[in-house]
């Protein structure tokens, strides 16, 4: 890479990128401006992870976090190794997370996990010899997710302070909501709309966070069209079925909100639509030709934070930490 690589300034050595928290605002506005130069110059980076592997270990299933990591290694000039499901992997015959960690420490230069266990990517940091990144844990906390929705803030509104970011649907068991809220509470002047089902509001400690920020605040609303003319963004999520402990429930809140474009009418002209996907019935698919859809270019977006992320953490392409 060339002497302008931002990231030479960024003290990610040997890290696990745990908690949305785990990277400085100020490294998170290196990376994102790593993307951004990814994004613009693709080739410069392609043989940037040469000779080097990425596991990637997924408890639990997903499309776009396994499959971005795995392209932005490849497309990076690395290589990549892992599975797809437990059963596809010896925890299917009982082996620990500690024991899979240890053993993926000497195949990989860097691991990913998604894991349905709350805090099992802690268990594996104290475990690994290679950094090791959260892809997902419970209902916990999904950072990349986090680092993909930010670069989606950045390259779509051009500006992370002083937004009014509406979250909707399933505040509780939405491990991204808590992610990206924990994220943008440290953007002076965030405020956020809550909005959802009262069964599904966000946990306290969530809400927590935002309190004790001056100049973040939050409000309550089980109303999508009283929010609407405010937001600059509308983060819409999937009610989290993997998440209930019986059907009914699941069944009876699944379609708590559902955007549609009649809705969209009051929004503001530059408000964007994201949502971390899957999608289920939250977003009517006519919305997808709406122009304040962005969800796909957020997804598309997810591959090259990563990208920059995998080149932090393995020092890569002329990085110098
Ligand atoms: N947004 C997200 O985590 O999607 P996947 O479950 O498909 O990885």
């Amino acid at each position: 890479m060339t002497e302008a690589n931002p990231l030479r300034h960024v003290d990610v050595r040997l890290r696990h990128i745990i908690d949305s928290r785990d990277l400085s605002v100020e490294e998170i506005d290196l990376l994102l401006r790593t993307a951004d130069d990814i994004l613009a110059r693709p080739a410069e980076y392609a043989a940037a992870c040469a000779g080097k592997k990425l596991a990637t270990l997924f408890y639990e299933p997903s499309t776009r976090t396994r499959l971005s990591f795995e392209a932005a290694m490849l497309e990076l000039g690395g290589s990549i190794l892992g599975f797809s499901s437990q059963d596809s992997s010896s925890a299917a015959k009982g082996e620990s997370v500690a024991d899979t960690i240890r053993i993926v420490s000497g195949y990989a230069d860097a691991i990913v996990l998604r894991h349905p266990k709350e805090g099992a990517p802690v268990v594996a940091a104290r475990h690994a010899r290679v950094p090791v990144i959260n892809a997902g844990d419970g209902g916990h906390n999904h950072p990349t997710q986090t680092l993909t929705d930010l670069m989606t803030i950045h390259r779509e509104l051009g500006n992370l302070e002083g937004l009014t970011v509406g979250l909707c649907g399933d505040l509780k068991f939405g491990r991204t909501v808590h992610s990206l809220i924990s994220a943008m509470v440290r953007y002076p002047g965030t405020r956020f709309v809550l909005i959802s089902p009262q069964e599904l509001r966000a946990p306290d400690y969530v809400l927590e966070m935002i309190r004790t920020v001056p100049g973040c605040s939050y409000e309550e609303s089980q109303r999508m069209e009283d929010a609407m003319p405010a937001l600059d963004i509308l983060y819409m999520t999937r009610v989290q079925k993997e998440r209930f402990f019986n059907e009914a429930d699941y069944v009876r809140l699944k379609d708590s909100f559902i955007l549609d474009t009649r809705k969209l009418r009051t929004a503001k002209p530059g408000m964007i639509v994201m949502h971390p996907l899957p999608r289920v019935n939250e977003i009517d698919t006519r919305v997808d030709q709406n122009p304040h859809a962005r969800y796909f270019e957020q997804a598309l977006y997810g591959k090259y934070i990563r990208m920059a992320l995998i080149l932090a953490l393995l020092e890569r392409g002329g990085v110098r930490l």
